[in-house]
C-alpha cells in the first residue's frame, strides 16, 4: 500500500482541471470524485488508456466498466436501440447515482465491455467532474478507485492509500456526498433489472417513473453481484440489534480480540456515507473484528445491507 498524497489536488482550482485533462489526454490515469465514490478514470476513446485500468487495478478484463457522461443527451452518443425506460430514467435521475446498462453502438470499444454487446452508462453529478468531462471533451470509463475486491474510496486521501505512487493527478472534491457506488439498472431486459442496489431505490423509481423494476435473475451480469467486493481485511459480522451488537463486543473483547461496532441508528444517508471510511479506518487500527448493526431494509439502507452482506461473505471465505 502506498501513502503518498503529493499528487491531490485541489478540484476546485481549474488549473488542475486543466492538468486532469491533459493527463487524460496523454492517455494516463486521473482519480476523480463523484456523489457516490471516487473513480479511477480513463478516456473512454483510447482503448491504451482503458487497458491502464485493468492492469493498475488488478481486475479481470471480463469486468465491464461504466462510461461516465458529461450530459444525459449524450447517452445516445454511446448506445444504440434504447428503451424508452432507459430515456425515462435517464430524464429523470441524471445527473445523479444511477447507471444505465443498454445497448452499445461501435463508438464503445471491446475494452470496456468485455466484448459485451451491452455497456454501463452514467452521468455522474460531481460539479468537478462535470467540468472535466466538458473540457475534455470525450466520455471517461472509471470503475471505483480501489484495488480489486477491496474497499471503494470514498475521500482522496482513500485514494491515495491504494494508488498514490500510480497514479499522477487525484482530482480532491472532498468526501463524497453519498458514499456507497451508483444503483446498477439493466434496461436490456423487460421489465429492467436492478444490478446492484444504490440510493436510487425500486420504490422510488416505481414512484417516480411509473416503471416497475425487477430484482436481478439470471446469469450474474454485475460483477459486484457475485464476488469478494467490498472486502476489508478485518472480519466483518453482521448483527441484527444494537444490543446483539453489544453483547457480541463484549465476548469478542473478553477472548482479546480487537473488535468495535457500526451503527448509525435510523440515519441511513450517514451509514452510507460514513460505512466505507469506517471499514478502511478500521484496517488502519488492525482491528480484528468490525460489528456493523444491520439497518432497515429500505431506501439506502437496501445498499447498505446488500455491501455488508458481501463484506462479511468474503471476510469468511466465501
Ligand atoms: O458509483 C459508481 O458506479 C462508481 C463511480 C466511480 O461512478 N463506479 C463503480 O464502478 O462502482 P465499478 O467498476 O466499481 O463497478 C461497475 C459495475 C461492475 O459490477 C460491473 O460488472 C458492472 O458495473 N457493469 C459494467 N458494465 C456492465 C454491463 N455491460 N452489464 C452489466 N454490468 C456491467
Ligand atoms: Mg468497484
Amino acid at each position: 500500500m502506498s501513502t503518498s498524497e503529493s499528487n491531490i489536488l485541489n478540484g476546485a482550482d481549474s488549473l488542475a482541471i486543466d492538468t486532469a485533462v491533459r493527463a487524460l489526454k496523454s492517455d494516463l490515469l486521473v482519480a476523480i470524485p463523484t456523489e457516490t465514490v471516487y473513480g479511477l478514470a480513463a478516456r473512454a476513446s483510447s482503448p491504451k488508456a482503458v487497458k491502464k485500468i485493468f492492469t493498475i487495478k488488478g481486475r479481470p478484463t471480463e469486468h465491464p466498466l461504466i462510461l461516465h457522461i458529461a450530459k444525459t443527451q449524450d447517452l445516445t452518443l454511446w448506445s444504440s436501440d434504447l428503451p424508452r425506460a432507459a430515456h425515462a430514467l435517464a430524464e429523470k435521475y441524471w445527473p445523479g447515482p444511477l447507471t444505465l446498462v443498454v445497448r452499445r453502438n461501435n463508438k464503445v470499444c471491446d475494452e470496456i465491455t468485455g466484448g459485451r454487446d451491452t455497456v454501463a452508462i452514467r452521468c455522474p453529478s460531481h460539479p468537478i467532474t462535470t467540468e472535466l468531462l466538458i473540457r475534455l471533451d470525450d466520455a471517461i470509463v472509471a470503475p471505483s478507485a480501489n484495488r480489486f475486491g477491496k474497499v471503494s474510496p470514498t475521500s482522496a486521501r482513500h485514494v491515495a492509500e491504494d494508488f498514490g505512487d500510480e497514479v499522477i493527478v487525484i482530482l480532491d472534491g472532498g468526501e463524497c456526498s453519498i458514499g456507497v457506488e451508483s444503483t446498477i439498472v439493466d434496461c436490456t431486459t423487460n421489465p429492467p433489472q436492478i444490478l446492484r442496489a444504490g440510493a436510487i431505490t425500486a420504490e422510488q423509481i416505481e414512484i417516480d417513473c411509473g416503471i416497475t423494476v425487477a430484482s436481478a435473475s439470471g446469469e450474474s451480469r454485475a460483477s459486484g453481484m457475485l464476488e469478494k467486493h467490498y472486502a476489508p481485511n478485518c472480519i466483518v459480522e453482521l448483527a441484527s440489534s444494537r444490543k446483539d451488537a453489544e453483547i457480541r463486543l463484549a465476548n469478542l473483547k473478553s477472548v482479546g480480540r480487537i473488535a468495535e461496532i457500526i451503527d448509525f441508528g435510523a440515519d441511513l444517508e450517514m451509514y452510507a456515507h460514513e460505512l466505507y471510511s469506517c471499514l478502511r479506518d478500521a484496517d488502519k487500527r488492525l482491528v480484528d473484528v468490525v460489528i456493523a448493526v444491520k439497518p432497515a431494509m429500505t431506501g439506502i439502507g437496501i445498499a447498505i445491507n446488500e455491501r455488508l452482506n458481501k463484506a462479511s461473505n468474503s471476510a469468511s471465505g466465501d
